[in-house]
């Protein structure tokens, strides 16, 4: 999608610098026409230099450095965008740019532009959480900017939290899925039922059984089939994840209350993708009361919960219907077993103990199963990723192709 597409780079001056550099490369490798321009304390850590021999034109520091007597710099580059992006994006200029301070070349550029106009912000995170800042990116956001929100990690300041701009090749998928809005939207019209996170099966008031699943998965298929034009439910057990926009949310807490959830909706829906770890067991008993301890060996007796999947598999008339397998041996045997067992069109399997694989983390490294065996084995991506190729894979088995 970026093929041929005028990108304006703004960089404004932190140490994530570097990564600039590494989204010239990455945008011309995408076939993008790149400009920079550099803010002055940008050119404090990075060579002009680099930024031209990777984009393959001057770069512009000066307003009044005007390089072609026949334009004006600063317009000429605002019209010749069809997409600003300012990465990294300093609390600075940040401030700027929501008070309409044009004060050098790359300020000025940004107010004298029509292209839509995106933030990549990068900074420590105590700034970052700076009410100042946030009411200039809650100002920007009104204006209609968008933003490629910063990740969280080890900072370059000693910190651990968010402000770390986005790393290059996702910011490219982000300028990518933006030219690519408007395009046809394979799962257009289609309802599509996601189920995420873990379950958590009480004990007493105080305790409770669970597992290490994060919602980290079903959480990126929900947001990736809203992507491709599906209307999303996604209902979720308890995650700390933060809420995907225009997508219909239901919260539960115990594998009962995720039977009756996805029950209630199945009939409604043309995919339904169970990401959920859901608890095959809970407790036989919960107590009202804490339980209170006493120098006795502690026996909780557990009674299974219902197999959701298992009984979707029973009752699917037009449904495509795809379940998740977590093992950690026999991947293949036993995740085409439960294709079998549960009346699936379509599972995918993981093996837990790989690194980079199953809960937690924001990776994942899956195999994917229809009837047919295995169809696609793929390398270590990241969750959102992984969520686009599983959809493409569903989409495919629609088809009938
Ligand atoms: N699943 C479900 N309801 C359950 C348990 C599992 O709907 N009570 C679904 C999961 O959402 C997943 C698939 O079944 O899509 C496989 O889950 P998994 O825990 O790997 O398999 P089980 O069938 O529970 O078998 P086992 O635990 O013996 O591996």
């Amino acid at each position: 999608m970026l093929k041929d597409k005028h990108i304006l780079l703004c960089v404004s001056g932190g140490i994530a610098v570097y990564k600039a550099v590494a989204l010239t490369s990455k945008l011309t490798q995408a076939g993008a026409l790149v400009k920079v321009i550099m803010s002055e304390s940008a050119q404090k850590f990075v060579n002009p230099l680099s930024f031209q021999a990777l984009s393959g034109h001057d770069v512009f520091t000066d307003t009044f450095d005007e390089k072609d007597s026949s334009v004006i710099a600063h317009i000429d580059l605002a019209d010749w965008a069809d997409l600003v992006i300012v990465a990294p994006a300093t609390a600075n200029v940040i401030g700027k740019m929501a008070n309409g301070i044009a004060d050098d070349m790359l300020t000025t550029t940004l107010l004298a532009t029509e292209a839509p106009i995106w933030v990549a912000p990068a900074m420590n995170v105590n700034m970052y959480n700076h009410s100042a800042v946030k009411r200039n990116l809650h100002r920007l956001c009104e204006d209609g900017v968008k933003f490629i929100e910063p990740s969280e990690g080890f900072l370059a300041c000693g910190y651990v939290g968010k402000g770390r701009l986005e790393e290059p090749e996702k910011i490219v998928e982000h300028l990518n899925d933006f030219f690519q809005e408007g395009k046809p939207t394979p799962l257009e019209g289609k309802k599509v039922l996601v189920t995420a996170g873990p379950t958590r099966e009480s004990i007493d008031p105080v305790r409770y059984f669970t597992n290490h699943s994060t919602g980290k998965m079903g959480f990126s298929l929900a947001k990736q089939a809203a992507k491709m034009g599906a209307h999303v439910t996604l209902i979720t057990g308890p995650t700390t994840l933060d809420e995907p926009q225009g997508i219909n949310i239901v919260k539960v807490e115990t594998a009962d209350e995720m039977f009756h959830a996805v029950m209630e909706r199945f009939h409604q829906m043309d995919i339904v993708v169970k990401a959920a770890a859901v608890a095959d067991y809970k407790p036989k008993q919960t107590y009202t009361h804490k339980m209170k301890k006493s120098n006795d060996e502690l026996v909780i007796s557990f009674e299974r919960t219902k197999d959701i999947l298992l009984e979707l598999g029973r009752n699917k008339q037009h449904q495509i219907l795809v379940g998740f397998a977590a093992e950690s041996e026999q991947l293949e045997t036993y995740a085409m077993r439960k294709l079998k067992k549960k009346n699936l069109d379509m599972i995918v399997g993981n093996n837990i103990l790989l690194e980079g694989a199953g809960f937690q983390g924001d990776t994942n490294i899956v195999e994917v199963f229809t009837s047919q065996g295995k169809v696609r084995s793929l390398p270590m991506m990241n969750k959102s990723r992984v969520a686009e190729v599983i959809l493409q894979e569903i989409t495919t088995l629609m088809m009938g192709v």
